[in-house]
């Protein structure tokens, strides 16, 4: 039965969810149809963000990814970035809103806050956000705020209880696929896998190390280094190793050191006609983490405009909390690094099987 385009979108209930705490609009404070709408909104994109990120991580999850399945799952993840990109716009929206007009109705929200948005920790767990990297919430771990009270557990606790369940976060599915990624043509699991790597960061780290002492340099023409930017300098290489090669995560996991040297490899031949898509989805996750990190950011700095600096409803300090969130958060934390150790183009070492990445001719 073909329906109109209000029955399609259910509008009529739609339309009839903004009524706030009395179910009444004409109760509403002049500025709170705002408020609410702004929140709705973002929750139907976080739905969206959901939807996208599963259908990624699921093709990624497979034992063999499919290449014809990484369009789709790349198109998803742009499709994520862009709708986060959308709902941080949305804080410029708040800002129409006066400080004093939010305190006409702030003191209806009680202990409600943001900070419950099921959908948006959901967003978090599915990412591949730990537990464990988590910042305290005031006096709180901030799960704590899921936990059931008196042993009901609500609609929000409950969703977010599932999804902390459910695995593989799409962080552990992506890593699967980059573990196997073929490193100068050495496949993952063949005889001399891990000589071959081996030899690759070997040859990567040397070049590495003189772009470094080129840099400094040319930094310091002709004088003695200053040591405090020597210094600076040395961190840069002892980064490069820790990160490749010496750090307790990389030795006592040979996984965690070849995905590392997967990053290194897609980032550094990026122009490699085989590796179009892996070079494409780092690119689009890359992304996709800055975007949600300037939410973040964005959102706190509303805050901190509409609010100052006291105490939130949720029960947090506030701004204090929120920016200390996005300056610690970091779930594609190898994403990050690789880059302070990339090196000019022409300056990483030259590939012994380049050709092994080259389109086949049938
Ligand atoms: C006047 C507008 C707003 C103010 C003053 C505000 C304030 C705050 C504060 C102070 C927190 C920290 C937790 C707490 O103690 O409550 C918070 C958390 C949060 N807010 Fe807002 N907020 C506003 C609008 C929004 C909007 C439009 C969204 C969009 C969905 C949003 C999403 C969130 C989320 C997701 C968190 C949790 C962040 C985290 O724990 O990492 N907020 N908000």
């Amino acid at each position: 039965m073909p329906k109109s385009y209000s029955e399609y979108l259910e509008l009529e209930r739609l339309l009839a969810l903004q009524g706030g705490l009395t179910g009444a609009e004409g109760d509403l404070a002049p500025s709170e149809l705002l408020f609410i709408v702004v929140h709705q909104v973002d929750e139907l994109w976080f739905k969206l963000a959901l939807h996208e990120l599963e259908r990624a991580r699921d093709v990624f999850a497979a034992p063999q990814v499919d290449e014809s399945s990484i369009a789709p799952a790349a198109a998803g993840l742009r499709r994520v970035v862009r709708t986060f990109e959308l709902a941080t716009a949305h804080f410029a929206l708040i800002e129409t809103m006066s400080p004093r007009d939010f305190l006409d109705f702030r003191g209806r929200l009680g202990s409600a806050s943001g900070f419950q948005s099921a959908q948006f920790r959901e967003v978090e767990i599915l990412l591949g956000l730990e537990a464990a990297d988590r910042v305290r919430f005031g006096e709180h771990e901030v799960m704590q705020a899921f936990a059931p009270k008196a042993g009901i557990a609500g609609w929000a606790e409950r969703r977010v209880a599932a999804r902390s369940a459910e695995r593989p976060t799409f962080k552990a599915a992506l890593e699967a696929w980059l573990a196997r990624t073929p490193i100068d043509g050495s496949r993952a699991g063949a005889a001399g896998d891990a000589e071959q790597v081996d030899a690759f960061l070997d040859a990567y780290l040397a070049c590495h190390h003189r772009e470094v002492d080129a840099a400094m340099a040319a930094q310091q023409p002709g004088a003695t280094p200053d040591p405090q930017v020597a210094a600076l300098y040395a961190a840069d290489k002892e980064q490069a190793e820790r990160f490749l090669r010496r750090g307790d995560d990389v030795r006592s996991d040979p996984r965690r050191r070849r995905i590392r040297a997967a990053l290194l490899f897609i980032e550094s031949y990026r122009e490699l006609p085989l590796l179009a898509w892996p070079r494409e989805v780092l690119d689009l996750v890359i992304q996709l983490e800055q975007a949600f990190l300037v939410f973040r950011q964005r959102h706190a700095r509303m805050v901190e405009r509409m609010i100052g600096r006291r105490v939130g409803t949720g029960g947090s300090d506030g701004v204090h909390y929120l920016d200390t969130t996005a300056l610690r958060y970091r779930i594609f934390g190898d994403l990050w690094s690789v880059r302070r150790l990339l090196v000019r183009r022409g300056a990483a070492p030259p590939l012994r099987h380049a050709a092994f990445y080259d389109f086949r001719s049938p």
